[in-house]
């Protein structure tokens, strides 16, 4: 038997229980701090004689977690098995330095809104790193578009060559689609600033306690309102995080996969800057695109992550439900995947040379066939018979000018009508938005904890 904070419990059931939230609680370990220095801040004004918590008494209990907050921060907080979870190891360490204080702080909470709110803290200061990544690997993308937007590319459908195309139409086809993506990181990160702590247990509790004042404290836009939901979406808010996460690694993927099959010698259209390849421990010629084979695999995991957490939410009945822990793993891990990926893809993408000739190799005079059956359709013939003209006699067909095809499409959004100006300013706006938001993020660090 081992003795916890609540209560005495068999020893295997208290690893098994208590799972891997030792070491994983420890990324919680401010965010925590946070939400206790809100609570107990909001404690001392509730308005009850005798006092929950004096003025005097938040304030010690405020300046004791700025320095759990530190001491975690250097390594130096420790969650016992005991303790089970980041949340009873702070109320230890409270008590042990504040004696009766500590054991006063947990009254109008439980332990489910607090978790609830500390993976909130979490994820809204991990959703803007990633967002920030991917602002910065779009710009990347943008870079390489401007610089390609004359250099001619084959366009491929069923990967066969189709019509003529640009490295610039290509290249900044993935800076719109990692826009789109962060309009799905900006709209999770929207439904995660709101806060649910005061809901408790998932209930409520019968004192006047001010959960606005929390939200307010807290930098949330505003406080979950009724408290069941504001417990169960616990897992809800995870799973939709982790869903746009994965949105961002299906596009990093297919853009990796583009780069891989580009980057053979077959190809040979972009080569991979040397230091983002690797050896072959045999094979000495060998520089081989580990790094975005690895990128396929980990957007694959981000991907069943986002379905793990949400295959827990799905047969969750209403109320608090234990389940909810083992979403932390995949849920910290999809943050770090996709934090990660899009960090190494954007100096792999600064770093990447691009071979004209060997682009321009690629245009045999089949690329062409439709435009000139537009150029005949332009002189007046129905388009099915233009089809059926250069079809009959394909073998004849002539080569064209690939510069002058790229120029020749003109309308919105084709290689000669692309406004990257456009894409510019979006990228621009995201990152300007990630800035304010982590600004806002800081001063409530600062006005919390003064730090
Ligand atoms: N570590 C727990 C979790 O992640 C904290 C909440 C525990 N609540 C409870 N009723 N057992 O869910």
């Amino acid at each position: 038997m081992r003795r916890t904070t609540v209560g005495e419990i068999d020893a295997d059931v208290l690893a098994y229980t208590a799972g891997q939230d030792r070491v994983l609680d420890l990324a919680l370990v401010e965010a925590d701090c946070l939400g206790t220095a809100a609570h107990v801040q909001m404690l001392s004004r509730v308005p009850q004689d005798p006092p929950l918590l004096s003025a005097a008494a938040a304030k010690k209990v405020v300046t004791e977690l700025a320095k759990v907050s530190r001491d975690a921060a250097a390594g130096r907080f420790e969650i016992t098995l005991e303790d089970q979870d980041v949340h009873l190891a702070v109320e230890r360490r409270l008590t042990e330095r504040l004696g009766e204080l500590g054991r006063r702080i947990h009254v109008g909470r439980s332990r489910n809104d607090q978790v609830a709110v500390d993976l909130r803290l979490f994820a809204r200061a991990r959703l803007i790193e990633a967002a920030e990544a991917a602002a910065a690997l779009a710009g990347a993308l943008l870079a390489l578009a401007r610089k390609q937007i004359k250099t001619p590319m084959v366009g491929r459908t069923h990967m066969q060559p189709a019509m003529p195309s640009s490295v610039g139409l290509w290249a900044s086809a993935w800076v719109e689609g990692l826009l789109d993506d962060l309009e799905l990181l900006q709209a999770a990160y929207a439904q995660n600033n709101r806060c649910p702590l005061g809901s408790a247990a998932g209930y409520g509790v019968p004192l006047a306690i001010d959960r606005q004042l929390v939200s307010d404290l807290l930098g949330f836009s505003r406080p979950l309102h009724n408290v069941i939901h504001a417990g169960q979406t616990r897992g809800k808010i995870e799973s939709v995080i982790l869903s746009a996460l994965g949105q961002v690694m299906l596009t990093l993927s297919r853009l990796a996969q583009d780069l891989i099959l580009f980057s053979m010698p077959e190809f040979g259209y972009f080569a991979l800057p040397e230091a983002f390849t690797t050896g072959s421990s045999i094979m000495p010629q060998k520089r081989n695109p580990d790094v975005l084979e690895l990128l396929r695999a980990k957007a694959a995991k981000v991907l069943g992550h986002a379905h793990t957490v949400a295959e827990m939410v799905r047969a969750a009945p209403s109320g608090y439900n234990r389940d909810l822990q083992e979403a932390k793993a995949p849920f910290f891990e999809g943050f770090d995947l996709t934090v990660s990926s899009l960090a190494v893809m954007r100096p792999l993408v600064a770093g990447l040379k691009v071979d004209k000739p060997a682009l321009r190799r690629g245009f045999g005079p089949e690329v062409f066939a439709t435009d000139r059956a537009l150029e005949l359709v332009a002189g007046g013939m129905p388009f099915r018979d233009a089809y059926r003209e250069v079809k009959a006699r394909i073998g004849e067909l002539a080569g064209g000018d690939p510069d002058a095809a790229l120029a020749a499409k003109t309308h919105l959004g084709a290689t000669g009508g692309l406004d990257l100006v456009a894409l510019n300013a979006r990228i621009r706006e995201a990152a300007a938005w990630a800035r304010r938001e982590k600004r806002r993020h800081e001063a409530c660090r600062k006005r919390l904890l003064g730090i």
